[in-house]
């Protein structure tokens, strides 16, 4: 379902960086980096871009976010169908900035298993982590919110959250896979993730917002 480990996964996000064409030209430059070194990077533009991204390159795309809903009635509502339609492999879920009741992040993860969509579910917190471990699915991603969208790579500002995600979600699911996320921006950081524990980061300013998005993500990828 999603490549080797650890994962670097990119979130556009929703920055001016990378409206229209230039959501394309990143994800171009992430999807020849990953087929030159083998990485597994993954890229999630904004669900008005991901059908054309999706089309364009060669590496797993996720959408940012999905809601609980079938296929009807639901207007401006996201079904992971229409995700999947779409050309995504997968999905983030409950994102620290665009938060989900439990219940119906549970409802999103089985949605997206029966259709074969991988999902990336954030927590803010080692217990939300290890609270949101019990709907299995295939990343947790744990991000500070008071890291993310700054300079100090969570790995240095608070390891403890990343390790002790780490055990917490595996004590519930080992088969679950654990990210961490807010702050990442180099090589350094990367390797200290997986040093925790980690298998793999979640970072969006990092790359989205790099004058030289080649020469970030080729740093980021330097140890793995
Ligand atoms: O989804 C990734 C994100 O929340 C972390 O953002 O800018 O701190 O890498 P950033």
């Amino acid at each position: 379902m999603s490549g080797k480990d650890p994962a670097v996964i990119v979130n556009f996000k929703v920055y001016s960086e990378i409206e229209g064409e230039k959501a394309l030209r990143l994800a171009e430059i992430c999807d020849s980096i990953a087929q030159e070194t083998g990485a597994n990077i993954v890229v999630c533009p904004p669900m008005v871009e991901l059908s054309y991204v999706a089309d364009s390159v060669d590496i797993p795309v996720y959408s940012q976010n999905v809601d609980p809903r079938k296929p009807g009635s639901g207007t401006g509502f996201t079904t992971p169908s229409l995700v999947k339609s779409a050309g995504a492999s997968g999905t983030l879920i409950n994102h620290s900035e665009h938060k989900q009741p439990a219940e119906d992040v549970g409802a999103c993860v089985q949605m997206c298993k029966d259709l074969g969509l991988a999902t990336c579910v954030c927590a803010d917190t080692i217990e939300v982590a290890k609270d949101l471990a019990r709907f299995s699915p295939y990343y947790i991603a744990v991000e500070p919110p008071e890291l993310i969208g700054g300079d100090i790579s969570v790995t240095t500002a608070n390891p403890g959250i990343v390790s002790g995600t780490v055990e917490a979600v595996k004590s519930v699911d080992r088969d679950i896979k654990v990210l961490c996320g807010a702050g990442v921006k180099n090589g350094n950081d990367v390797k200290t993730a997986v040093d925790l524990g980690a298998e793999g980061v979640l970072l969006a300013s990092g790359v989205t917002k790099a004058a030289n998005p080649d020469a970030v993500i080729r740093d980021l990828i330097k140890y793995i």
